[in-house]
């Protein structure tokens, strides 16, 4: 067996009774209402974000250093040297720090308890005009002009969306001609030969709804490579690989896919 199938097989031993006390817990939380559950999840992302790991860091510092050597369609961002951002799914706003000084940010989530978190978060970085969060999702944000922004970045959100067809497409609509799309998620085990266990308890875990139950609508068991592929960019390169997650609750969602996409 696969060193990484003993592991899981260890975390399912240690964490199930938790796991199950959880599920208890949030199905009382859901008999007194959804919104509950909302605000959960905007605190669980807030604690899980606080002590970010450094190789996670490492890795998006990386895939987002080409940022910097875009020039922005809007003549005002250019002479700051900034560029106009669209993120979608922002949750706490957990990528300020990749983001060239200068940029102005516009944000999109559906869900309103994050937006505490997000303002504490943006007043961290002034050198980024950072807009109030637009409470809607990447399926409508109807609020959003075609062809406005030169970049749309996309990151730990379609696991947990209705369409992900439809907020590509929308990527596509708002995004000025060559712009760029930048998506880091967490899909399906694409290695499922080797790493069996995690390819059943993925499936199981979405399946079954326990894993969109604790975390807000999350599946274990989606790859976004072709969507993006047939959205309609002119461009797509795309890679997927293990992240470098070494919590054990992290396990099921090692397996990444990280692009960028140029209309
Ligand atoms: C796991 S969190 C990731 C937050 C942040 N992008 C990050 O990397 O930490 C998923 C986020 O997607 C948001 N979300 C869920 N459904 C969405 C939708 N249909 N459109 C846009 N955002 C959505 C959630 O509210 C949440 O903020």
């Amino acid at each position: 067996m696969a060193e990484i199938d003993h592991v899981i097989a260890q975390w399912i031993s240690y964490y199930l009774p938790y796991l199950l006390a959880s599920l208890l817990l949030l199905w009382v939380l859901k008999m007194k209402g959804s919104d509950l559950r909302h605000r959960w999840f905007a605190f669980l992302m807030h604690y899980i974000n606080k002590d970010m790991d450094p190789k996670i860091e490492e890795l998006k510092k990386d895939f987002f250093s080409s940022l910097s050597s875009i020039t922005s369609h809007d003549p005002e961002l250019r002479k700051k040297k900034g560029i106009k951002i669209l993120e979608i799914g922002v949750g706490t706003g957990v990528n300020f720090q990749y983001y060239p000084d200068g940029s102005h940010l516009i944000v999109v989530d559906p869900n309103p308890h994050f937006a505490k978190y997000y303002d504490e978060n943006r007043k961290k970085f002034p050198n980024i005009h950072s807009e109030e969060i637009l409470i809607t999702t990447g399926e409508e944000m109807t609020g959003v002009a075609d062809s406005s922004v030169d970049v749309v970045v996309v990151t730990l959100v379609l696991c947990s969306v209705g369409d992900a067809h439809q907020i590509l497409k929308n990527v596509v609509r708002v995004l000025v001609p060559g712009g760029k799309l930048y998506i880091l998620e967490h899909i399906k085990e694409f290695n499922p030969d080797k790493y069996w266990i995690r390819s059943v308890l993925q499936e199981f875990l979405s399946v079954s709804g326990i894993w969109p139950f604790l975390f807000d609508g999350c599946c274990l068991n989606r790859d976004f490579h072709s969507a993006l592929d047939s959205a309609g960019f002119s461009k797509v390169e795309a890679e997927k690989f293990y992240a470098p997650l070494t919590k054990l609750l992290f396990l099921m969602i090692k397996p990444h896919l990280k692009a960028i996409a140029v209309k």
